[in-house]
């Protein structure tokens, strides 16, 4: 089975600011996938592992930004939980560094696949419960408080 994800409506969470960064991030995430299936070298691949990275850090700078412009409660907890990932990627990209074969049956095929499913697994997790949480406060302060109660 393909490790490739598809987006679905099940990582919207109605933000588009957040929507469109976590399509982003995982359109990323599928990238090198497809780069190694395509059998693209080792530089290639070595450079989508750091702008991965790069737009990892990015999108978590924008959104704890959103946390604390809406003044999220949950703003400290949040951030270390983008901090563990962010190490995450660091390591993998330090340990893709270290493969020696980036052919079809290399050793890099088992760490990007590995890479993957770690990936996919925590941010699947992240948007469907940190991040839902964050959205959900949002709507929350911008939806106008009703004069009927
Ligand atoms: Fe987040």
């Amino acid at each position: 089975m393909s490790p490739i994800i598809k987006w679905t409506d099940q990582f919207k969470l109605g933000i588009e600011e957040m929507d469109d960064q976590h399509f982003e991030l995982i359109t990323r995430i599928n990238r090198l996938i497809i780069a190694h299936d395509n059998d693209e070298n080792r530089d290639s691949i070595e450079s989508l592992l750091t702008f991965l990275k790069s737009y990892v850090v990015e999108h978590f700078g924008a959104e704890e930004h959103l946390q604390r412009q809406y003044h999220y409660a949950g703003y400290e907890e949040h951030r270390k939980e983008h901090f563990e990932f962010v190490k995450l990627v660091a390591e993998f990209e330090h340990a893709f560094k270290k493969t020696a074969d980036c052919s079809v049956n290399g050793d890099c095929k088992d760490l990007l696949y590995k890479i993957n499913e770690k990936l996919v697994d925590w941010l699947s997790k992240h948007i469907d419960q940190s991040d839902r949480l964050v959205a959900e406060h949002i709507k929350k302060v911008l939806t106008p408080i009703s004069k009927h109660g």
